[in-house]
């Protein structure tokens, strides 16, 4: 995994792998592509059978307690699916075979579109999400799903943290050679020590038995390996009481032009 700050325009950044290294990531792909389909494709059967007895789509159900058990297993295993598809991620992101096609993007429109799916959440806990660009922004070289899988890792904690009627601020700005997404919250934030902690799988910041939000703590290192895979970075802020910074930093394409000065960058922790 190269340093989050090398400069390295291509979406593999390693270099060419000898034939054996190609022969065990080929292997590496083909588990991963096994594993999942294999994981996925029992857990669609449990979900959607669930969904048509907790809908009573043939008939109705006498107990009432069939149709909320029914709904029970269409939770559990939608719960399942989205931690299968994280651990898939994590283990192509860790294994350099996530097969991301960076491309010269405008990035407002994918933050858009990503911040977009929270804010009927948001709206119902009178959160408002709102998007700051500063003008005239380059370019940035991503893999469009990569880039809005991040961005909505990052918005769905400031949603799940945000305290409710307060605001999430998401900041688009050039900040030296780098485009940065910022996204902050005004919630209860974290201890800045466990801050590198986060960044790791399967780390939660709360002991599970208090804690908030539901996930297996794999958010956050999927942002970050994400962001490595696209050349660019993660960097967290916080202080207990103060709320929550997360910045992704992503590269202007070549030839965009890039503006050396801060414009419009409000750096907040
Ligand atoms: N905006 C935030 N405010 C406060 N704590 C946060 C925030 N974002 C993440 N955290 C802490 O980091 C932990 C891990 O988050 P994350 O990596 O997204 O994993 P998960 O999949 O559990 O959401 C959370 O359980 C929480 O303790
Ligand atoms: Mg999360």
């Amino acid at each position: 995994m190269p340093h989050p700050d090398d400069p390295n325009p291509h979406a593999r950044p390693d270099p060419p792998a000898a034939p054996r290294e190609q022969e065990r990531d080929e292997r590496t792909r083909s588990f991963l592509r096994m594993a999942s389909h294999e994981l996925r494709t029992p857990l669609n059967s449990i979900i959607g059978f669930a969904d048509i007895i907790a809908r009573e789509l043939y008939g109705p159900i006498n107990d009432p307690r069939y149709r909320e058990h029914a709904e029970l297993v269409r939770e559990s295993g939608m719960k399942m699916l989205k931690l299968v598809n994280q651990v898939v991620e994590i283990a192509r992101l860790q294994a350099g075979a996530a097969d991301l096609h960076l491309h010269p993007e405008a990035v407002l429109s994918l933050v858009e579109e990503a911040v977009a799916a929270f804010e009927y959440e948001a709206e119902g806990r009178n959160v408002a999400i709102r998007i700051d660009a500063a003008p005239d922004l380059p370019p940035a070289l991503v893999d469009q799903r990569a880039l809005k899988t991040a961005v909505s890792n990052l918005v769905q904690n400031a949603v799940t943290f945000a305290p409710d009627g307060t605001e999430i601020a998401v900041t688009l700005a050039l900040r030296k050679d780098w485009l940065c997404i910022a996204v902050r919250d005004h919630g209860p934030g974290v201890d800045p020590a466990e801050l590198p902690r986060l960044m790791r799988p399967f780390e939660q910041g709360e002991a599970p038995l208090i804690r908030r939000s539901e996930g297996a703590g794999l958010g956050l290192p999927i942002v970050r390996l994400l962001c490595q895979a696209m050349n660019g970075g993660l960097r967290l802020q916080s202080e207990p009481g103060a709320g929550f910074l997360a910045t992704i930093r992503l590269r202007p394409a070549p030839g965009a032009d890039a503006d050396p000065d801060t414009r419009g960058f409000a750096p907040t922790a």
